[in-house]
């Protein structure tokens, strides 16, 4: 399975956020990440859709909005709007038959729909949204701020995740080349990186490091990894 690179825009330097996506989207990377932040839903404040408005035309990558706010379906539109390319919502801030009503309206317009659960939430509260979700973000940490330490006892969530789970498997928060790796083995694909990438002295070896752990031995007998994207 290939491994897909989203570097966490949070721990860019805001004050050259085009520089900074043109030199990030050089080094192949898969699409960038970008957390958006209430200070409700996490104990911090971020950006919201202007910035992703602003950033679109600017870049050819994929953009992924992680909305860590209450409420996500009344922003949802507005980041729609502001061209976001898969929208990342909290089973923690929205119902499985709304979200689900959600993954019918990003889908018809050709986007993709993300669902993340914090450390602490039990992959049971998925349940009904893994049919129509294209990715399942893991939280590594516990969500709002960036540079935080990655938190080893999720990793058998990620392996139980990918016992029945096809789709894309993503992992945000302490993403390194070593945590990356324990991820990757325990079946996540997707690695949400951003101090380990924007704060490297070398971007391009951190995302190269990060690229080849897909050729590490992940493929199982039974249960086995499957992607269909
Ligand atoms: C945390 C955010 C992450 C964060 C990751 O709430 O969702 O995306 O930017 O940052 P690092 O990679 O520095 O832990
Ligand atoms: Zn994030």
């Amino acid at each position: 399975m290939r491994i897909k690179i989203a570097p966490s825009l949070l721990a860019a330097d805001f004050s050259c956020l085009k520089d900074e996506i043109k030199g990030i989207q050089n080094l192949g990377v898969d699409f960038l990440h970008i957390d958006i932040m209430d200070g409700h839903f996490v104990p911090n404040v971020s950006i919201g859709p202007g910035v992703v408005r602003d950033l679109r035309p600017k870049t050819r990558i994929g953009l992924e909005a992680h909305l860590m706010i209450e409420h996500p379906e009344k922003y949802i539109d507005s980041f729609i709007e502001a061209g976001a390319d898969i929208i990342t919502l909290h089973i923690e801030t929205i119902s499985s038959s709304d979200f689900k009503k959600e993954a019918q309206k990003l889908h018809r317009k050709g986007l993709k729909i993300g669902i993340a659960l914090n450390p602490k939430t039990e992959l049971s509260r998925l349940k009904d949204t893994l049919d129509v979700c294209d990715m399942v973000l893991v939280m590594t940490v516990n969500p709002g701020f960036g540079g935080q330490k990655f938190i080893p006892w999720v990793l058998p969530k990620i392996s139980k995740l990918r016992s029945y789970f096809d789709g894309d498997i993503a992992v945000d928060g302490g993403i390194d080349d070593k945590t990356a790796k324990l991820a990757v083995k325990a079946g996540a694909n997707v690695l949400a990186a951003g101090t380990y990438i924007f704060k490297a002295k070398d971007r391009r070896a951190a995302v190269e490091k990060l690229k080849n752990l897909g050729s590490l031995p992940i493929y199982r007998q039974k249960g086995s990894i499957r992607c269909h994207k």
